[in-house]
């Protein structure tokens, strides 16, 4: 289903981050319902180090341009294209690496450079913000209140807003900032271990009949189905104003409840509940998508249980492939 009208004719769309879990969808959603626009994926690709966890499966198919290229020091052949739109994604979106320097370089840093880019070629921007923001404040979360970020990542994300709503007051086009939850779906395998937890806890259950759970599986998450965030990022394309949205389903799920979904679904497993070493690991999310649907027409459709039923089908495709 295409999420706005406009046919994006002769349109260039460059994606950052392309060859990872959200870019990737979002190249093979424009090929399939906008095939008049020029799609450009650029993305350093994965090193030898996990920094960056961009990966070519998840492009085989893609029929647009290719540029592999790192954000933070090699945006020259970017600066020679004349596009309409930047999906900016590409960023280190593990949330456990600890290295500030190289988080606020990748994430923070180099988002200034390519704003500027953009600003001169008057193209909107749309770029990936978090939940991470939040920490560990009272849920539902809203954005411009309670952000108060628990690890680097999530400060590198609050920080990428601020600059770019000062930098939206100057510019011609509107810049929007979207603050994924947790994001589950096709595409996020290359991901391991930041993949979503309803992907690790499928394939433990499929692979070894008994799941791991951080002590005691409470903990309550936004989960929200990558077909609900496409179309948040795209009809962000056409949002009449800059700002910063939540995107998430508007609901706190816990980890037992992905348990019970799958259990149903797989038919019974063990629970192992384990210590968190993650001093920073958050309680509770929930998005307040208010001013996500005012503002941008954002509905989601799938709830934990429909998307986890949708989603099925391939988990079992990546624990048993042939
Ligand atoms: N998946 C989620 O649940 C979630 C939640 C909140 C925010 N986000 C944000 O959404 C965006 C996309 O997330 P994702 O889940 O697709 O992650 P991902 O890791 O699969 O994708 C990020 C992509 O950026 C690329 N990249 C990293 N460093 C780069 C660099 N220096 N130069 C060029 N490319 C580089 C990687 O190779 C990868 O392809 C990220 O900005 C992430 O922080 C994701």
């Amino acid at each position: 289903m295409a999420y706005i009208p406009n046919t994006l004719e002769n349109k260039t769309i460059v994606i950052t981050g392309g060859a990872g879990f959200i870019g990737s969808n979002l190249a093979f959603y424009f090929q399939k319902h906008h095939p008049g626009a020029r799609v450009i994926v650029l993305d350093r690709f994965r090193g030898g180090e996990p920094n960056s966890l961009g990966h070519f499966k998840n492009l085989i198919g893609f029929e647009g341009e290719i540029i592999s290229a790192d954000i933070t020091h090699n945006l020259n052949a970017l600066k020679k294209i004349e596009f309409d739109y930047l999906f900016h994604l590409a960023a280190i979106s593990d949330t456990t690496n600890t290295n500030q320097q190289l988080v606020m370089q990748t994430n923070h840093h180099a988002f200034l450079k390519l704003l500027r880019i953009a600003e001169k070629q008057e193209a909107r921007v749309i770029y990936a913000s978090s939940a991470g923001v939040y920490g560990n404040t009272n849920a539902p979360n809203r954005v411009g209140f309670d952000e108060v970020p628990e690890n680097i990542y999530g400060f590198s994300k609050l920080h990428m807003d601020k600059s770019a709503l000062s930098f939206a007051q100057e510019s011609f086009m509107p810049i929007v900032g979207l603050r994924y939850f947790n994001v589950y779906g096709p595409g996020e395998f290359y991901k391991d271990k930041s993949a979503s937890m309803i992907l690790q806890l499928g394939l433990q259950a499929l692979r070894h009949k008994e799941v791991k759970l951080f002590e005691f599986g409470e903990q309550q998450r936004d989960f929200v189905y990558i077909e609900d965030v496409i179309q948040a990022s795209v009809k962000a394309m056409v949002a009449a104003k800059s700002g910063v949205y939540n995107v998430g389903y508007g609901m706190g799920r816990s980890y037992n409840e992905i348990v019970e979904i799958l259990q149903k679904e797989l038919g019974d497993f063990k629970v192992n509940y384990i210590k968190n070493p993650y001093p920073f690991f958050q309680k509770h999310t929930c998005a307040d998508i208010q001013a996500t649907h005012a503002d941008l027409g954002y509905a989601p459709i799938y709830n934990l249980e429909q998307g986890i039923q949708t989603y099925l089908p391939v988990i079992k495709k990546y624990a048993n492939p042939s």
